[in-house]
């Protein structure tokens, strides 16, 4: 028996790119990690290799495939994450949900005007996209806080671009995702600090980062390109970075930043050219 506080990590979009190197550096940091992820085949090789080595760590890991914007998947998610909560408190832990990021990448890279109605966005599209990339924020939230997961130093994370504010052929759909999350994230800050929760939510804006998200967008290589020219580091941003800066922000010191866009960049985004 023990009274320590049990800190786990809820990760959505875990098995890849930034949710994948900051389940990683959670771990190490001492945190479970539940992570959740939509994979397939192959990928699922991939997906048994992360967990395995998040247990090395010592760590408890619950892995769910599953889509994050379906609302009886998520409640069915978060039962079983209740069910270790519960048997920790069995063995006298205190578990709380210490970090949230929302990492999902998951969105339709068309343009608005086509002459071909299948090749543009169309509702469904557009939808879809919103109610991965953005709204599904809300909901997870929503569920956390009322099942009482969050507490005093939950330090909640919503993956932003640059998109939010700047035009991409491709990326209308995706940049008023962005725009709709970074919005999110404001009206969550201050409803969570209002509530008394000691949970704070901040979005982190990651310059461009080589993942298979960025390689899904038709204009990816130009970006690249784009990138190293502009980065005043002279690389583009790394998983690692980001994953960095999220365990900083997730540790004592940080818990008076709250509804604000954090840059994790190298200064991409103060670069005009
Ligand atoms: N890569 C970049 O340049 C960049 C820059 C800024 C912001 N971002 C944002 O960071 C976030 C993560 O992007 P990434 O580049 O690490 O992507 P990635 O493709 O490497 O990882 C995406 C993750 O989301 C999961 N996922 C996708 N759709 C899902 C769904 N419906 N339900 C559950 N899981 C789902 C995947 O399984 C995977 O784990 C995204 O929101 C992205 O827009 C990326």
């Amino acid at each position: 028996m023990s009274n320590a506080r049990e800190p786990w990590a809820l990760i959505l979009g875990a098995s890849s790119g930034m949710g994948e190197a900051t389940s990683r550096a959670l771990a190490a940091a001492g945190d479970n990690i539940c992570g959740i992820h939509l994979d397939f085949r192959a990928a699922l090789t991939h997906v048994e290799e992360l967990k395995a080595d998040l247990a090395a760590a010592g760590r408890d890991v619950l892995f769910i495939n599953m889509n994050a914007a379906d609302d009886e998947k998520r409640a069915a998610a978060l039962d079983q994450l209740g069910e270790r909560f519960a048997a920790a408190r069995a063995d006298g832990r205190e578990p709380f949900v210490h970090v949230v990021m929302h990492s999902l990448a998951f969105g339709s890279l068309v343009p608005f005007l086509t002459q071909e109605p299948k090749d543009g966005v169309d509702r469904k599209k557009m939808e879809m996209t919103q109610d991965v990339m953005a709204n599904s924020l809300v909901y997870w939230v929503q569920d956390l806080y009322r099942r009482g997961m969050l507490g005093q130093g939950s330090r909640i994370f919503a993956m932003t671009s640059e998109g939010s504010t700047r035009v991409v052929p491709s990326y209308g759909v995706v940049s008023s995702a962005k725009a709709a999350l970074e919005s999110h994230v404001r009206q969550l800050a201050m409803e969570l600090a209002r509530a008394g929760t000691g949970a704070t939510i901040n979005a982190i804006r990651a310059g461009v980062t080589d993942t298979p998200a960025l390689r899904k967008i038709p204009e990816a290589q130009q970006m690249i390109e784009i990138t190293m020219r502009r980065n005043p580091t002279g690389r583009m941003t790394t998983p690692q970075d980001v994953a960095n800066a999220i365990v900083a922000l997730s540790g004592p010191g940080a818990g008076f930043i709250n509804g604000d866009v954090i840059s994790v960049d190298g200064g991409e985004f103060i670069t005009g050219s």
